[in-house]
């Protein structure tokens, strides 16, 4: 039986519709239970919606607080193997993360522990690194610090613009999200204190 997930998003879906076209060609063997958008308007619902994916919008603003909120990810999510993180915009609480422990998989767009949280591309660029990339890494209480599954690098060039730059390492998101998802999926992951073993 294929492991479910629920997809967490707040934008445009291209991670997400990585995830959906790697299913539908039989690379990842994986189930999408429904994709939850904090934002009404994000495109990646309506990706979801064509490929006949369950979707649901759960909006942080008709929520009272952020428990409340989480409940109702928890409730929407139901009993999903794990939780993938494709451009979602929040930060969890740890309470939420501790009732899936190991079980959120988040990309970000930087060779972490390089430039976490918000506008990793252009905290990138504007340091001027010759090297970027993302990372596709296990979910802990920090900001982007949890145990990493994999990485894929890009060159950054001095003339690059942000956009540029976010262009170039989306490419390779668009790898290695699927990537470590067929990892996860397969049983080939195994987390050891802060660090992921890849099973032969
Ligand atoms: C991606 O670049 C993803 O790595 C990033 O948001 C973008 C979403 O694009 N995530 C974060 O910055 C999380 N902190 P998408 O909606 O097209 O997948």
């Amino acid at each position: 039986m294929n492991k479910k997930i629920g997809i967490l998003v707040s934008g445009r879906g291209s991670n997400l519709q990585a995830i959906i076209d790697k299913i539908t060609n039989g690379f990842l063997p994986l189930q999408i239970s429904v994709v939850i958008s904090d934002m009404p308007d994000a495109y990646a619902l309506t990706r979801a919606e064509k490929a006949g994916i369950k979707t649901a919008t759960i909006n942080r603003k008709e929520y009272a607080d952020k428990l409340s909120f989480e409940n109702k990810i928890n409730e929407t999510l139901g009993n999903v193997d794990g939780i993938v993180l494709a451009g979602f915009m929040r930060i969890l609480s740890e309470s939420f993360i501790k009732k899936w422990e190991h079980k959120i998989i988040n990309i970000h767009p930087a060779l972490l522990p390089s430039f976490t949280g918000m506008h990793a591309q252009k905290q990138a660029n504007d340091y001027g690194v010759k090297i970027a990339g993302c990372t596709v890494h296990f979910v802990d209480a920090g900001t982007d610090t949890g145990p990493i599954i994999l990485q894929k690098v890009v060159p950054a060039f001095f003339e690059d613009t942000e956009d540029e730059l976010a262009a170039r390492i989306l490419e390779e998101e668009h790898k290695a999200l699927p990537e470590a998802l067929k990892l996860w999926a397969e049983d080939k992951l195994e987390i050891i204190g802060r660090k992921v073993r890849i099973k032969k």
